[in-house]
């Protein structure tokens, strides 16, 4: 059970598996008709229409099981807690959640220290990436602790998951498989075989009989995973859905999924480079933004666990248009190499970042111009993070500027260079969380010079920093003069 229930009446929170995941799907199995309800105004019409009778919006009905009103409130907050009499916070038996280490420790430090009984896992990625490889890699460590775990597959045949399983050295691995699609036969594997943890890969496949829109439809999506999530709540196993991004990057299906779920995990990495990263981007049990990172290898992914060093590329001598920068991912500061190339363009110049935020980079130009005097209006700017990291903390912008303004002139930073910082419309230089951090990995790593944000300079002399010089700026013109000075 999830570890927080009425004091004096444990037991009654839901540990109490099979019977309650039985009765659920007992009733969810009669069947039901469906009805087409309003995205906008939760309106519902008997049959579906191009705009919604109650609030004339177009295009917003999507078809839903229409149950009884007390099913279908349960259903709608099925990823809620369950209601209990009203007590005072401090009447609530909390204890700590129980976490189960998935064996993985990359994997278990961005879930917050293991898989929690009870808990929703959203994993998405794109296709290839590697999700079924560390799933099942997973679930073959927990099995091999004990934990009964059961992998159903929608996407794969049972004879590929297992050939799989050989490639990545799973002998005789003892993890359950179902290739099954449909979510009332799910369901009842699920309530029959009580598994400790169940892996759903992936929920586009999945579908409802109660529903006659095809699988993968929004519908379909949203129903199939508010049932197995109210399973797992219920039961008390532990479920991991895998999840399709679109082209866009965004999951695949409604947006409602992340609500619904514990928590959401990205997959991410350039599918050329081995690297392969997880982030935590909502986690009810653990801390977001902390990433796991991954190699993939011949016997599926192993985790590195010291990777700041990872997406530098390997220069002999400095290159224009490369600037290093440290960026801070949850708890661990990592290395990146950001590269810009500033080339003449046309009469409407490209703004293209990889891994980087594009309006951001529109406005570091402007700052750059009005603040510096670095003018690239009639250039084509491209902007890179090596090694298919993706960067979201503003800290990036100095290194951009730098490498921006490096490749403009054709003139390399110094060696052994690292710049951070946050630049303001005004131009000013903003410190970045925890720099001290930043700067004792750089000087961990062998890096001789950098140019930070004036509060992120250590106010003391620390052995940590040998070997680094420090400069401090406040302003970007200052950090632009600095550097010419010291590449001369
Ligand atoms: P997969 O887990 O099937 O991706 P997803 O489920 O996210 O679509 O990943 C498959 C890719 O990983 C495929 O391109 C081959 C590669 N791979 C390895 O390099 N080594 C391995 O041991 C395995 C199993 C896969
Ligand atoms: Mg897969």
């Amino acid at each position: 059970m999830a570890g927080v229930g009425q004091k004096g009446s444990s037991g009654a929170g839901g540990a109490g598996a099979g019977p309650a995941g039985l009765d659920y799907i007992a009733c969810h199995m009669a069947k039901d008709k469906t009805q087409y309800t309003c995205n906008e105004c939760g309106g519902s019409s008997p049959k579906w229409l191009g705009k919604c009778p109650h609030c004339n919006a177009w295009n917003t009905l999507i078809e839903s099981v229409a149950e009884s009103p007390s099913a279908s409130a349960k259903n709608r907050f099925a990823s809620l807690a369950k209601t209990a009499e009203v007590t005072t916070l401090a009447d609530i038996d909390a204890t700590d959640v129980q976490r189960t280490p998935t064996g993985h420790d990359e994997l278990d430090r961005v879930l917050g220290g293991g898989i929690v009984e009870g808990g929703v896992v959203l994993i998405g990625g794109d296709p290839g990436i590697g999700k079924s490889t560390l799933l099942l890699q997973a679930l073959d460590a927990l099995q091999r602790s004990g934990q009964k775990t059961l992998y159903v597959t929608g996407e794969e045949s049972g004879a590929q998951v297992a050939l799989r399983s050989r490639r990545l050295g799973l002998d005789g691995s003892q993890v359950s498989v179902l290739a099954e699609i449909q979510l009332e036969k799910i369901l009842a594997t699920l309530a029959h075989t009580q598994p400790a943890i169940a892996v759903i890969d992936s929920i586009q496949t999945v579908y409802s009989e109660q529903l006659t829109s095809a699988p993968g439809s929004v519908a379909q999506v949203r129903e199939c995973a508010a049932h197995l999530t109210r399973a797992a709540k219920a039961s008390g196993t532990a479920i991991v859905l895998v999840g399709h991004v679109t082209k866009e990057g965004a999951l695949a299906g409604p947006r409602v999924l992340e609500h619904m779920v514990d928590t959401v995990l990205y997959f991410e990495g350039d599918t050329h480079s081995s690297f392969r990263l997880i982030r935590a981007i909502k986690n009810r049990f653990g801390a977001v933004n902390e990433i796991g990172v991954f190699a993939m290898t011949e016997r599926g992914l192993k985790g590195v666990s010291n990777p700041s060093a990872i997406f530098l590329s390997q220069h002999s001598e400095p290159v224009p248009g490369s600037c290093v920068m440290v960026t801070l991912e949850g708890t661990r500061p990592m290395l990146v190499e950001i590269q810009a190339l500033v080339d003449s363009g046309g009469p409407s110049p490209r703004r293209l970042s990889v891994g980087l935020d594009r309006d951001r980079l529109a406005m570091l130009l402007a700052v750059l111009h009005r603040h510096a005097g670095v003018a690239c209006m009639d250039q084509d700017v491209f902007v890179n993070a090596v090694g298919g990291v993706r960067i979201s903390e503003p800290a990036a912008d100095l290194a951009v500027m730098l490498a921006i303004t490096s490749s403009l002139r054709g003139k390399a930073l110094p060696k052994g260079f690292i710049a951070f910082g946050e630049v303001g419309l005004a131009g000013e230089v903003r410190p970045a969380p925890r720099g001290q951090e930043r700067l004792k990995e750089a000087a961990k790593l062998g890096f001789s010079v950098a140019v930070v944000p004036k509060a992120n300079a250590p106010k003391k002399n620390d052995k940590a920093f040998e070997g680094l010089t420090i400069h401090a700026v406040e302003r970007i013109e200052e950090a632009m003069s600095l550097v010419r000075q010291l590449a001369d």
